[in-house]
C-alpha cells in the first residue's frame, strides 16, 4: 500500500469576521432610540444577523438589484421579525447596507 502521507492538504484558515462588535451592545428595546452614526449598524447587528451573516449581502447572485429593491427587502425583513421599525429606523438600516454592501 503507498503511503499518502504526502497527499495530506491543510484547510485553508477561515476567512477574517467582521467581529468587532462587543456581546453587551444587545440592548434592551427602548421607546425613544438615540439617532446615532451607528444606529443603522446596531440596529442590524441586534435583529438581522442572528440569521444571515452579512456575507447575505455580498453574494455573487445576491436578490437586490436596487436601491428601492433594497429598501423594500428590508421592509419585508423587518415586519417578518415584528420589529415595528419607523421608517427613520428603516431608512437608518438601508443606509447602512447600501454603505457597507451594495453601493447603489
Ligand atoms: C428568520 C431569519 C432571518 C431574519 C431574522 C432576517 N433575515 Fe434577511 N435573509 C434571510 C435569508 C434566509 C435570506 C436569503 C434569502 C435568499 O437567499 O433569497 C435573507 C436575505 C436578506 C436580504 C437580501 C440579500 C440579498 O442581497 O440577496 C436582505 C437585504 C435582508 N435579508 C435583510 C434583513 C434585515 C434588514 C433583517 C433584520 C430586520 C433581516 N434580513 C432579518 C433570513 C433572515
Amino acid at each position: 500500500m503507498p503511503a499518502l502521507a504526502g497527499k495530506l492538504v491543510d484547510a485553508p484558515p477561515p476567512p477574517p469576521m467582521p467581529d468587532n462588535v462587543p456581546e453587551a451592545e444587545a440592548a434592551p428595546p427602548q421607546p425613544a432610540i438615540r439617532k446615532s452614526v451607528g444606529l443603522g449598524q446596531l440596529l442590524y447587528e441586534n435583529h438581522c444577523v442572528s440569521c444571515h451573516e452579512s456575507g447575505v449581502h455580498i453574494r455573487s447572485r445576491h436578490a437586490v438589484r436596487t436601491l428601492p429593491q433594497l429598501r423594500e427587502t428590508v421592509v419585508r425583513w423587518s415586519e417578518y421579525a415584528r420589529l415595528q421599525w419607523r421608517a427613520e429606523e428603516i431608512d437608518a438600516v438601508v443606509r447602512y447596507l447600501n454603505d457597507s454592501f451594495y453601493h447603489y
